[in-house]
């Protein structure tokens, strides 16, 4: 049986990794592969309905309160989802995951970044990315791409976001082996072929 691997797709709202998973799934599946593709917030059943919440609901969310449901849709996604289609041989292509929380409830929102290590950990069991893809790109132009309808966490302000971005940035200075940082500014097919150069050089 294949070796599994789990890859994740972080960076800003509107950086266009969703398309990149989507891509680099279709180039996966071409070749034969076995492809999960998941997310977070979300996934499938209860993960779905604290991203409801996450992202809609309209009254007062403490940062606490918002890192924990965060964490518990992650350890309800590596449980029931990353976890088992790994261990079967899968690639799991996953759209969001610890770094998120990290650059968002951490960087962005101004929490204790070791407590989220730690809680990140806990909500993993220890299970980490094999690899993982930053998408950057300038705050500008991600949200003229997000546009006007804004989410909960999308309307968080320019300066958060620049923090945001600046903490991806700072993760992949820290763990250059695992995060690799992809210019999100180009077209999609360059992004692509980019993303595939990099997941080809591998040796996992
Ligand atoms: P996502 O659905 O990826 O948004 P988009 O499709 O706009 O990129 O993610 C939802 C939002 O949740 C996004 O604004 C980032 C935020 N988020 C956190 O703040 N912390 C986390 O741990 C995760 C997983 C997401």
């Amino acid at each position: 049986m294949n070796k599994g691997l789990f890859i994740t797709f972080e960076g800003a709202d509107g950086c266009g990794k969703t398309t990149q998973m989507r891509l680099l799934a279709q180039y996966l599946e071409k070749q034969g592969k076995d492809v999960l593709i998941t997310r977070e917030p979300g996934g499938k059943g209860l993960g779905e309905k604290v991203r409801e919440i996450l992202l809609n609901y309209d009254g007062e969310v403490s940062d606490r309160c918002e890192s924990f449901l965060f964490l518990a849709d992650r350890a309800q996604n590596i449980d029931i989802i990353i976890n088992p289609a790994v261990e079967q041989g899968k690639i799991v292509l996953c759209d969001r995951h610890t770094d998120s929380t990290v650059a968002y409830q951490g960087y962005g929102r101004g929490l204790d970044i070791a407590r989220i290590n730690m809680l990140n950990n806990l909500a993993t069991n220890g299970r980490k990315p094999d690899l993982t893809f930053v998408f950057d790109i300038d705050i500008e132009t991600s949200m003229k791409r997000v546009g006007s309808d804004k989410d909960r966490m999308e309307s968080a302000g320019k300066e958060f976001h620049n923090r945001v971005r600046y903490g991806y940035l700072e993760l992949a200075k820290q763990e250059p082996d695992r995060i690799r940082v992809v210019d999100a500014a180009k077209s999609i097919e360059d992004i692509h072929q980019n993303v595939v150069k990099i997941f080809e050089e591998l040796t996992f």
